[in-house]
């Protein structure tokens, strides 16, 4: 059984936030809240065996992780009340420039949402302690997102990011320190 390490609370909440600053409805941040909770909701299909490996995973355990988003675009189809919460669950791993997965999909095609849950899920794992790295200091962190900007990530929701980094980071914080 895997232990709860907080990583979806605050994805949730990173995207909760970025909503905010790029001013959507109270409904839209619903949505995000909720879709940042369940965006690995698929990982349950998964073996714990390759989640929980901290050796190099090889070709077929990468390919299996990667199916995690469809797994759960599977699960929430079984409800309507689900429905908005499946394009950002089945395209959190998206890249903006196409080379994402599962399905390629490639800058605006990519749901608005997931790309939103893009950036807050990049970050929370640049900025949470790995068996083989400690947390990704600050500056580091903000490079990455800089350079991975219209790559990785759409350049608008990545700007939104960075802004609230340089400039609004006692609010990043609070996140932080709440779930550890
Ligand atoms: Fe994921």
């Amino acid at each position: 059984m895997l232990t709860p390490d907080g990583h979806s609370d605050r994805v949730s909440e990173y995207s909760v936030l970025i909503g905010k600053h790029l001013g959507l409805s109270e409904e839209d941040l619903k949505t995000l809240r909720i879709g940042g909770l369940f965006h690995d909701i698929g990982k349950i299909g998964v073996p714990d065996s390759i989640l929980l490996k901290t050796e190099k995973l090889t070709d077929d355990e990468y390919s299996e992780i990667k199916n995690h988003p469809t797994i759960g675009a599977h699960i929430l189809s079984t409800a309507t009340i689900f429905k908005d919460l499946i394009p950002i669950v089945k395209h959190h791993h998206e890249k903006y420039d196409g080379t994402g997965y599962p399905s390629k999909l490639k800058g605006n095609d990519i749901p608005f949402f997931a790309r939103i849950v893009a950036v807050s899920d990049t970050f929370d794992a640049m900025t949470s302690k790995r068996t083989y790295r400690d947390a990704l200091p600050l500056d580091v962190v903000i490079s990455e997102i800089t350079r991975c900007k219209g790559t990785q990530f759409d350049p608008e929701i990545a700007d939104v990011f960075l802004d609230i980094l340089k400039n609004n980071y006692d609010e990043i914080k609070e996140i932080q320190t709440k779930y550890i």
